[in-house]
């Protein structure tokens, strides 16, 4: 059975960036958002790119951003001004710097969530219950695609979905068609994938496979 509240978020992580726009028109009739990772070797060891790409996507799907950067805070009004739909940061950068990325998202009229990385406790999460528009549940370590899922991490979510029913939790992280549905039965309603999509033979069986699963 189809899952109407479930979405889909293809993460371009994985694609080829040499094409990238024709890699984004394989998924996106099929897919709900795109997931953009943004990482600058600080925050995270790995760098991918800024805002300066986010406008060179044509896409009809909404970019759903994941600051992966050590001051968002200083670089939002440049990704929403490129296109970003919403935009999440990490909250393992401290209280006031999650809490004023929260704030400039939302008032430039977007969604605005909190990532939280496996070391980080549930608890972190505290300061923005009621501020937050959605929370982003890293089930591998920012910074990579193609990790391992850590199943370990699915606490936090069943955690969040029994205090929350209804705010949307994003799972990031090593998600194909055996890990998803764990991740959908703890509570997470958006499923991110990157290699499972765009390195699969029928990228939109793989979206399909994922769509389909029930809770
Ligand atoms: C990791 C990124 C993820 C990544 C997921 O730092 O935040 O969004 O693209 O990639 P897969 O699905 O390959 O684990
Ligand atoms: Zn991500």
């Amino acid at each position: 059975m189809k899952n109407p509240k479930l979405k889909i978020s293809p993460s371009i992580l994985a694609a080829d960036f040499g094409c990238l726009n024709d890699e984004i028109k394989s998924v996106e009739d099929y897919a709900d958002f795109l997931h953009v990772d943004v990482m600058d070797g600080h925050f995270v060891p790995n760098i991918t790119f800024g805002y300066t790409i986010l406008n060179c996507i044509k896409s009809k799907l909404p970019l759903d951003c994941h600051l992966m950067i050590e001051n968002p805070a200083k670089h939002i009004h440049h990704f929403i001004e490129s296109g970003a739909a919403r935009i999440a940061t990490h909250v393992e950068l401290g209280e006031e710097m999650t809490k004023l990325s929260l704030d400039i998202t939302k008032k430039s009229g977007k969604p605005a969530g909190v990532a939280i990385s496996p070391k980080t406790p549930v608890e972190e999460l505290f300061p923005y219950f009621g501020l937050a528009d959605y929370f982003v549940i890293m089930t591998v370590t920012p910074g990579f695609g193609g990790q391992k899922f850590m199943a370990k991490e699915l606490s936090k979510v069943t955690y969040l979905r029994k205090k929350f029913p209804d705010i949307e939790i994003k799972i990031d992280g090593g998600m194909d068609n055996i890990t998803a549905p764990l991740a959908v039965k703890a509570g997470g309603d958006n499923i991110v994938a990157g290699s499972y999509i765009f390195k699969s033979k029928n990228r939109v069986k793989a979206i399909k496979s994922l769509r389909m699963l029930g809770n």
